[in-house]
């Protein structure tokens, strides 16, 4: 079943995420600030294509579910398949990705269609892609542009038809240079390239995903709705959020256990304090937007006598 847009354009609402694992929580994909809007029509471009996707993003930022919205909205009629490149077995991550028949090896007393296998006919998931090993990279490749994959052990090549969905932290041809990526899947990848920012590029998010969060956290733990206070407000838009979305939903959790109920204070929120040089700028661009000539004047004094201090 393909997402449905619900009375609000911006929330992507997946109809039967109940049957998702329960590591991917959200109902819903919130997209608010102009620039995960511009993602969200690239992503609605590009998920019937018949093109493979990489996504770029830090951690936490929403690839996975990200990928998961790619797989609904493709119509594609086999399974959703996430796999995390890092957790490939070393020594079987070959047979553990193609598959393998019976006997192929000891311990293989039947035979395995493998992760690629099992994503026939629907989405692949390949997470922190440059962590695959060089050699399964080509073999990918390989599968992907013939539509063949030789299980080990096999005597005739077995038909597949997987979309790739990759994602990566890092810079995938920063990994080309370094000669630790497949300069070849680097370019099939880039057909279809998103960049998901991370969560302080996009400010504009911090808020309606807050709010989200408590609205499914409120229903699970069956608590009143708190607010959340315009100080409070304040600090979850300035944080820098190293861990994005996955830190704001903790953040947001936490909160909702320690507030009793009525309002989410910035106490209740367990963030660092702003830093001071940080809270300058700050001051300085609402000071700039008020255009305040008064104290923009004071202002540039007291810069001019700091400067003549670290003789300037
Ligand atoms: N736009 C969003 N709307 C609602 N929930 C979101 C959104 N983005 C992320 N989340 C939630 O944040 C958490 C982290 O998302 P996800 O696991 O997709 O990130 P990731 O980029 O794959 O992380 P990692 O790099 O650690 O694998 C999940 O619980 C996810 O449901
Ligand atoms: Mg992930």
């Amino acid at each position: 079943m393909s997402p449905s847009t619900a009375a609000d354009p911006s929330l992507l609402i997946f109809p039967d995420a109940d049957k998702s694992p329960l590591s991917i929580r959200a109902k819903a994909l919130v997209f608010i600030d102009p620039r995960t809007r511009k993602l969200r029509e690239e992503v609605e471009r590009l998920a019937g294509l018949p093109v493979p996707i990489l996504i770029e993003g830090e951690t936490g930022t929403g690839k996975e579910l990200l990928a998961r919205h790619i797989h609904r909205s493709s119509e594609r009629p086999g399974l959703f398949v996430a796999l995390s490149c890092s957790g490939l077995s070393p020594n079987h991550g070959e047979a553990e990705l193609f598959g393998y028949t019976a006997g192929a090896h000891q311990g293989a007393p039947s035979s395995r269609a493998g992760w690629l296998g099992s994503a026939n006919g629907g989405t692949l998931y390949l997470d922190e892609i440059a962590d695959l090993p060089l050699a399964l990279q080509a073999q990918l490749l390989g599968v992907l542009e013939t539509g063949e994959a030789w299980r080990a052990g096999a005597s005739a090549p077995t038909p597949v038809d997987v979309r790739l969905v990759a994602a990566t932290s890092i810079d995938l041809w920063r990994a080309v240079e370094a000669g630790k990526f497949d300069e070849r899947l680097a370019h099939y990848l880039s057909d279809g390239h998103l960049e998901l920012p991370p969560l302080r590029e996009r400010v504009g998010d911090v808020l309606p995903l807050a709010e989200y969060f408590l609205g499914i956290y409120t229903q699970r733990l069956r608590l009143p709705l708190p607010n959340i206070s315009h100080a409070a407000q304040k600090v979850l838009e300035r944080h820098d959020w190293p861990g994005n979305t996955r830190e704001l939903e903790n953040v947001v959790h936490f909160a909702l256990l320690v507030c009793g109920a009525e309002q989410i204070e910035a106490r209740h929120l367990n963030l660092p304090a702003t830093p001071p040089l940080k809270r300058i700028e700050q001051a300085f661009e609402q000071l700039l937007e008020a255009g305040d000539a008064n104290q923009l004047a004071a202002l540039r004094d007291v810069l001019r006598q700091a400067e003549r201090r670290l003789g300037g």
